[in-house]
């Protein structure tokens, strides 16, 4: 089936025997590979609009999966169903993604694996997920459209990350690979244009985004 790399990463991370359900699925297409190209049993794909639940609808049918792809009209977590473990967003900002998963934090009890890949504020999510009891398993980057993602796997159990490590990314920051120094050299220029504009008074923020400049010019250095 036609699915972009993007997607296909964060799909062949998802454990085959895993129950998924993907929050904000808009064509569904990661739940219809799941179901066609992995071999998992069933899922869930859900979203808050009409608009892309119908396009979702065209493709389980196109695909031939309405048995074993379940869609459903809901806001975040109300999505969920009894038996699911495994939770995917995807091309969300990460603070949305962070109220989707405070505002039901009940239903994560049953969660043991979540595969997130925030559009912005990724350092807010796995923050985040630290608070709810994950640590980080596995970090990806996909590169697609002159466009890099970030790909988050969280596991259910509890690790102490120091600000530096989460920073950087635990897993990542062990990785070689030319994409992750690329993706620190944008991170670290966007640092330098925030100080740029911060104002004199935001002493504290200052001072933070001085200690990330320093922390990405020296893994830059070693990569
Ligand atoms: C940009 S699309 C990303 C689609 C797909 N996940 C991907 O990565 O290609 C974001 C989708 O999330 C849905 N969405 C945004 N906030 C949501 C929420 N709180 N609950 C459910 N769906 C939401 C939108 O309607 C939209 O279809």
């Amino acid at each position: 089936m036609k699915i972009n790399n993007r997607l296909k990463t964060i799909g062949d991370l998802v454990p085959l025997s895993s129950y998924p359900l993907d929050i904000g699925c808009d064509h569904a297409l990661l739940s219809i590979y799941l179901v066609k190209e992995k071999n998992i049993p069933k899922a869930v794909a859900s979203d808050n609009k009409s608009g892309p639940l119908k396009k979702a609808k065209e493709n389980i049918k196109f695909y031939k999966v309405e048995d074993k792809v379940e869609l459903i009209k809901a806001e975040g977590l109300d999505s969920y169903k009894e038996g699911i473990d495994t939770i995917t967003i995807s091309g969300m900002g990460g603070l949305n993604i962070n109220r989707i998963l405070e505002d039901n934090k009940k239903y994560l009890k049953n969660i043991n694996t979540l595969i997130l890949s925030p559009n912005n504020y990724s350092l807010a999510v796995k923050r985040k997920l630290v608070k709810l009891g994950y640590y980080i398993d596995n970090e990806v980057l996909v590169k697609e459209n002159n466009i890099i993602y970030e790909i988050y796997v969280f596991k259910k159990g509890r690790k102490y990350y120091s600000y530096k490590k989460l920073f950087l990314g635990p897993v990542l920051s062990l990785k070689k690979d030319n994409i992750i120094k690329e993706y620190y050299r944008d991170l670290l220029e966007t640092k330098k244009d925030i100080l740029k504009v911060l104002p004199k008074s935001f002493v504290s923020k200052i001072r933070l985004t001085k200690k990330e400049i320093k922390i990405l010019e020296k893994i830059i250095q070693n990569k």
